[in-house]
């Protein structure tokens, strides 16, 4: 067999293998390190991973391209399984409010917040939204993204959440980075339905969610589920209703207050909850005992600055499988950097480089249900790999606040390399 790309003398090669995901409890530090490593890749897979020289059954010609991994640490490409990717608009003018002391919800109560992202969003032509998401695939992807969840949200209405969907959608043929696809109707209540919460969750379930999984628009159905916005009950209805028309459950679960969202993630069985800052142990317990990955999105809780961050050390030790996400939008979390997310989680959960490594390598590639093809570095699997200019994962976390990518290889195609963005 012939390689088309040969990455040698890997400084610390991580393949994040051996386990099938979602990697657990003491597995998300047990990862394999080899020195000396060497990846071959042929088309879009792996077809080689191990150490010193190649074996003799695959081969190399003039075409083949050797990269240098002396210095260098080679991963699997990040995958980052919540983002709110698509949206109109900026709420840079929401800071002023912020350090006066308003919250988040008291700026969503009073028509700010995810509310101003919808009215933005409504106005903006899918070419708009296209462009604009560009960017921020570009910006992941040179921080060594190279696999995102999309969600709607931001319009609240049949035909702007299926605008939404569909510039994802379209964005996945178009950009390197692939995007899975949620859809998010319950994100917020809209003001026309403001004391009729029931019935925009009637529109959700009857209007919305057939008309998404009929034009195959999302894998994922997630729901707002907090005080103030959608309650547990009208969280199960929607979530049952996503199911029975093929779309897997997620949430965002007791983000700011304990609602009992980790419990119903538990019950409607989602293959994610996310955020947990304000989770309780029963919830998590209940997560624990069905295997629902615990998604936790330490950016955000860093952002909001209310001092509440979920209890990452503990999921671990309980035995969760935790990945780790940006929670990317326009409001609670603002930026597409992976790596300071990754930095964060080690600082205010306490978890080790080979924890967070796992986290947002084979975990985040379980919390899109995608642990087959991506997320670890094995032979037959998509190659997606950073090459990152550090010596060891320690030093990732260490040197906090830039950008360690130096190459980035997706689908077997170089797309980032000297950090810089191949474009085609
Ligand atoms: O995950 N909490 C709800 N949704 C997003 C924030 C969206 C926004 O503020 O625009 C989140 O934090
Ligand atoms: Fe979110």
């Amino acid at each position: 067999m012939k390689a088309n790309i040969v990455i040698n003398k890997i400084t610390q090669l991580i393949p994040v293998d051996e386990i099938k995901g979602p990697r657990r409890g003491i597995e998300m530090k047990n990862i394999r390190k080899i020195e000396d490593g060497i990846i071959a890749i042929y088309n879009n897979k792996i077809i080689y991973v191990g150490s010193g020289e190649l074996p003799d059954h695959i081969q190399t010609d003039n075409d083949t391209i050797f990269i240098d991994g002396s210095g260098k640490t080679v991963l699997p490409g990040f995958v980052d399984a919540h983002t709110h990717l698509v949206h109109g608009g900026s709420r840079e003018n929401e800071l002023k409010m912020k350090l006066e002391g308003m919250s988040y919800m008291e700026i969503l109560k009073s028509g700010g917040g995810i509310l101003s992202s919808v009215k933005a969003t409504k106005k903006a032509t899918e070419e708009e939204l296209a462009e604009k998401a560009m960017k921020v695939l570009d910006r992941m992807l040179k921080m060594g993204t190279t696999t995102v969840e999309a969600k709607s949200g931001y319009g609240l209405d049949v035909e702007s959440e299926i605008k939404q969907l569909k510039v994802a959608n379209k964005l996945n043929d178009v950009h390197p980075v692939d995007i899975v696809s949620t859809f998010l109707g319950a994100h917020a209540v809209p003001n026309e339905y403001k004391d009729d919460v029931d019935g925009f969750v009637e529109v959700v379930i009857n209007d919305m969610i057939p008309k998404v999984s009929e034009q195959k628009l999302a894998t994922f159905c997630d729901v707002f589920c907090e005080e103030g916005v959608f309650n547990i009950e009208q969280s199960k209805k929607i979530l049952e209703a996503g199911k029975e028309h093929g779309l897997t459950p997620k949430i965002h679960a007791d983000e700011l207050y304990p609602m009992g969202g980790a419990q119903l993630s538990a019950q409607v069985g989602a293959l994610t909850a996310d955020h947990l800052a304000a989770a309780e142990e029963e919830g998590l317990l209940a997560m624990q005992r069905e295997g629902v990955i615990a998604n936790l999105l330490p950016g955000t809780s860093f952002n909001l600055n209310v001092g509440k961050y979920a209890c990452g050390r503990q999921m671990i030790d309980m035995g969760l499988p935790v990945a780790l996400s940006t929670d990317y939008n326009p409001g609670s979390c603002p930026t597409e950097n992976i790596q300071l997310i990754m930095y964060l989680a080690s600082l205010k959960y306490k978890m080790t480089a080979e924890e967070v490594i796992s986290a947002v390598t084979i975990n985040g590639a379980s919390a899109l249900g995608l642990q087959e093809k991506i997320g670890s570095l094995e032979t037959d699997k998509n190659a997606d790999i950073v090459i990152l200019d550090v010596p060891n994962i320690d030093y990732i976390l260490y040197h906090f606040g830039i950008n360690h990518v130096d190459t980035v290889i997706k689908n077997g195609k170089i797309v980032v390399s000297d950090r810089k963005l191949i474009k085609e």
